[in-house]
């Protein structure tokens, strides 16, 4: 099966997504990812599922040396060279499922939210740890088990009597491997692992766990945008900072 993000009405759809003003991962994700990556002038980094190479950019703007931007989609990469191109960024279509230590090495591997469409999680963050040099580091987020447990495909949340989510439903937690989920209109296959599989892959594959965020809201995240209120009910991303032992 083709990349997900090639297909053109999908890509359209996640577009729209990312330019709600309110989106999850520019008011939520990114910050934590930004702030747990910290320093990065003179590194070399790898950021695995770039999409439109907004991290690259990013990076590159806090000092970074060299960056490399890998996806598996094509059109994300074509966008990625048109709107974040840069003499210290290059980019390439690369199925993270396939990569090995042919990429290069890097003090810094960072991730956002592409883990979940990984099958074989053993075998990716062993082979970012093979790319990652001396105390180099690994900082990603995914979609957080709570949230890719579900094999249900009905509405996950109850509502009290004014309409408001009161409930989200887990189902399914222990019963990891693939889901196939709606989404943007299409049908999108993702992974379910427990977050300690998560945590137990990455030790095995012979990182340190620095720090473990599962991000909720402020009063004040609440009182500016009151969909954040759902988040007090189960975290939507798992965060982990980790670094090669
Ligand atoms: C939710 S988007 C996030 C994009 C970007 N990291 C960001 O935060 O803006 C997930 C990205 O992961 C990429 N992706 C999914 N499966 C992949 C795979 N097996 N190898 C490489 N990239 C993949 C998708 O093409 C997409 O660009």
């Amino acid at each position: 099966m083709g990349a997900i993000y090639d297909d053109g009405a999908f890509f359209d759809n996640y577009y729209k997504l990312r330019q709600d003003k309110d989106n999850y991962n520019d008011n939520i994700e990114q910050p934590i990812m930004r702030a747990l990556i910290g320093e990065v002038r003179g590194l070399s980094a790898l950021d695995i599922g770039c999409g439109y190479g907004n991290m690259c950019a990013w990076l590159v703007s806090e000092g970074a040396d060299e960056v490399l931007g890998i996806d598996n989609s094509s059109r994300m990469i074509d966008f990625a060279r048109e709107h974040n191109r840069d003499a210290k960024i290059r980019y390439k279509v690369t199925d993270a499922e396939t990569i090995d230590n042919t990429l290069g090495s890097f003090d810094l591997v960072v991730s956002s939210l592409a883990l979940h469409y990984i099958k074989d999680l053993d075998r990716l963050f062993s082979e970012v740890c093979g790319l990652c040099r001396d105390h180099g580091r690994l900082v990603f987020s995914m979609e957080h088990p709570v949230f890719t447990s579900c094999l249900s495909t009905d509405d996950l949340w109850e509502y009290d009597a004014d309409g408001k989510m009161s409930v989200y439903r887990l189902d399914h937690y222990a019963v990891e491997g693939v889901r196939h989920v709606e989404w943007l209109g299409k049908t999108i296959t993702k992974y379910h692992r427990k977050t300690a599989t998560i945590m137990n892959s990455l030790i095995r594959a012979g990182f340190e766990i620095k720090e473990v965020i599962e991000p909720s809201p402020t009063e004040h995240d609440i009182e500016h945008n009151e969909r954040m209120r759902q988040e007090l009910h189960r975290p939507a991303y798992l965060i982990i900072s980790a670094e090669k032992r």
